[in-house]
């Protein structure tokens, strides 16, 4: 800077010119647009001093509500969002791919590793018997053998073993490998959709914007193979008017599943999931544990 800064037009000039000696490219390229939309966003809307600290402390509090069963960053990210744009950029499913959803808060990662045909119910579950079943395929349709499909879901009741003491720890979550032909079986029960956590800094806006909490019962996966793309998705099933008021606009309508009922209270759903070519990657798990 040569001069002392008078005026509020002065402020983003100044700023960007001391970012300018940013050694990495896309560091500088991200922080210069950064400082772009955050300083237009501020002239638009003219915060008050106490507006500007209210909106600190929302940030703060975002950081103090994370620990290892909740992720407040995801979960406002999502509510906002934010999630599901960063999906669409990066996933839009133009060569056939079955279409990506965000991954949410609730992946823990480290799943029990199960067998073709497994129920990922570790403790006893009232609930509708469920078998989710198809195929992992390439572009082409060639199966994929061997492929890994770590799966993840509430529970008839609405929560994640993360959130709920009376489910064992790791219940509804597992890890499943496809056979030769591609093809995956996994028992599990019914999800009911559920609201999202309403006890910290998202769940504040929510209530303040008046908005339903609501997500649509669906199941969650993360399908890999190798020198494919990885797929974080997920399958839902519910009525239109709940997948339409998604809380965190999740639902997209190649991503919807049917459950066929077999006669016997149980129901199927059945569905392939095509990989396109690419690098596999892993998404950080963002909770490790259950509630304490
Ligand atoms: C989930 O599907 O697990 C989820 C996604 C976004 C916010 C809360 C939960
Ligand atoms: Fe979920």
């Amino acid at each position: 800077m040569d001069k002392l800064i008078e005026t509020e037009g002065e402020v983003t000039p100044a700023v960007l010119e001391v970012m300018n000696g940013t050694d990495n490219p896309r560091l500088r390229e991200v922080m210069a647009s950064l400082i772009t939309h955050l300083h237009a966003f501020l002239r638009e809307v003219r915060p008050t001093e106490q507006e500007y600290e209210f909106g600190l402390s929302v940030l703060n509090s975002i950081g103090q509500a994370t620990n290892e069963s909740n992720n407040e960053a995801v979960l406002y990210a999502d509510i906002l969002g934010a999630s599901t744009l960063i999906d669409l950029i990066n996933n839009d499913g133009m060569q056939g791919e079955t279409m990506s959803a965000l991954l949410g808060p609730f992946y823990r990662g480290q799943a029990p590793n199960y067998e073709y045909g497994d129920s990922i119910a570790r403790c006893e579950m009232e609930g509708t018997p469920l078998t989710l079943e198809g195929r992992v395929i390439g572009l082409g349709g060639q199966p994929l053998a061997n492929a890994m499909i770590d799966v993840w879901q509430a529970s008839p009741r609405g929560m994640y073993e993360n959130q709920d003491p009376d489910q064992d720890d790791y219940n509804l979550r597992g890890i499943f490998h496809t056979d030769a032909q591609g093809r995956y079986l996994i028992r599990t029960v019914k999800p009911a959709g559920y609201p999202v956590p309403m006890h910290t800094p998202a769940g504040d806006l929510l209530r303040a914007q008046n908005r339903s909490p609501y997500r649509p019962a669906h199941v969650h996966f993360i399908v890999s193979a190798p020198e494919h793309k990885t797929l974080i998705t997920q399958i839902f099933s519910d009525s239109m008017d709940n997948l339409l008021s998604d809380v965190v606009f999740g639902v997209k309508p190649q991503i919807t599943g049917e459950l066929v009922e077999k006669g016997d209270g149980s129901f199927t759903c059945a569905y392939d999931f095509v990989l396109k070519p690419g690098n596999p990657s892993f998404p950080v798990p963002p909770i490790s544990g259950k509630a304490q």
